[in-house]
């Protein structure tokens, strides 16, 4: 499965610190947004990237991830020229796309916790994939109701009286149809394509998937001053309680064998002395010890 990092938009509301750095290259504590969305989308398996971002920022993306090879990746990137949907990322990314099923995230999302996400992409065959999440103020996100049965039975975008609390997060799996799906969409009232339109339209054929997310389970957002300070705090939490880093992309790619151990240790002889390095240089060798057991 292919998979597509959109990180475009202004970033309005959070500035003034998005005057200098796009939204998704902003800390959440050690690290750069971004790098949360990418590792979750190689914890599912994934290794063919297309990054998606405005001109004036994709050129900070390159430098920051580059061809993705020393991750064992392939990263393509790709011009949204202005913010005209999340649905417009699969015409600009149609030719990587090919004929692959794709999944979806946006740059400023941040999720932790459980396997659900790693068990959904294994899982996926065709149609739709996407996840609900209980919320305080589903007004804010697209809001997914479900009937007795628990089978989803309407999506809104945005809703001002949601039908209920569960609200659609940034992460999305989807067949190949996609691409044709979102060609024939037309703006909505706000001059953008509408995820929720592609998702109204699986709802339509009967292929959407909708997986409620559980408790404890962790999605941030990080979208103003406020609730990017709270994100850092609970990613400091948790790394700090369990040792455990959130969102490490090298990580990530040893553990899903993307990368060697040597190749892994040879990436950490590139890194400046940091917090970073020293964390990466316990993961080879705990790895280590355990093989030698
Ligand atoms: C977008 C989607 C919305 C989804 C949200 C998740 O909202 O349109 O359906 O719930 O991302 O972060 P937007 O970023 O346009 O506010």
């Amino acid at each position: 499965m292919k998979g597509i990092i959109l990180a475009g938009g202004a970033g309005s509301r959070l500035y003034p610190l998005t005057l200098v750095a796009s939204k998704q290259l902003q800390p959440v504590y050690d690290k750069p947004m971004v790098y949360y969305p990418l590792t979750t989308l190689i914890e599912g398996g994934v290794r063919e990237f297309c990054l998606i971002s405005t001109p004036h920022d994709l050129p900070r993306y390159r430098q920051l991830l580059g061809d993705g090879s020393r991750l064992g990746l392939s990263i393509e990137y790709r011009e949204q020229a202005k913010p005209e949907g999340i649905a417009q990322a699969f015409l600009i990314a149609d030719s990587f796309i090919g004929k692959d099923a794709v999944t979806l995230i946006l740059g400023d999302n941040v999720f932790y916790g459980g396997d659900v996400f790693q068990k959904a992409f294994v899982d996926f065959r065709d149609g739709a994939t996407i996840f609900g999440y209980h919320v305080h103020d589903p007004e804010r996100y697209g809001v997914v109701a479900f009937d007795a049965e628990g089978r989803a039975v309407s999506i809104e975008e945005k809703p001002r009286q949601p039908k209920s609390s569960y609200a659609v997060p940034g992460l999305y799996l989807y067949d190949n149809e996609v691409v044709a799906i979102s060609k024939a969409l037309k703006p909505s009232a706000r001059g953008e394509l509408e995820i929720t339109d592609v998702n109204l339209e699986y709802l339509r054929r009967g292929q959407l998937r909708v997986l409620r997310l559980s408790r404890g389970f962790a999605w941030l957002d990080a979208g103003t001053s406020t609730s990017l300070h709270e994100a850092s705090a609970y990613v400091q939490t948790i790394e700090r309680r369990t040792g455990v880093k959130i969102g490490c992309p090298e990580e990530a790619a040893f553990r899903r064998g993307f990368i060697t151990a040597s190749q892994l240790e040879s990436l950490i002889t590139t890194l400046p002395k940091c917090e970073y390095r020293a964390y990466l240089e316990e993961v080879v060798a705990e790895d280590r010890r355990l093989q030698t057991r």
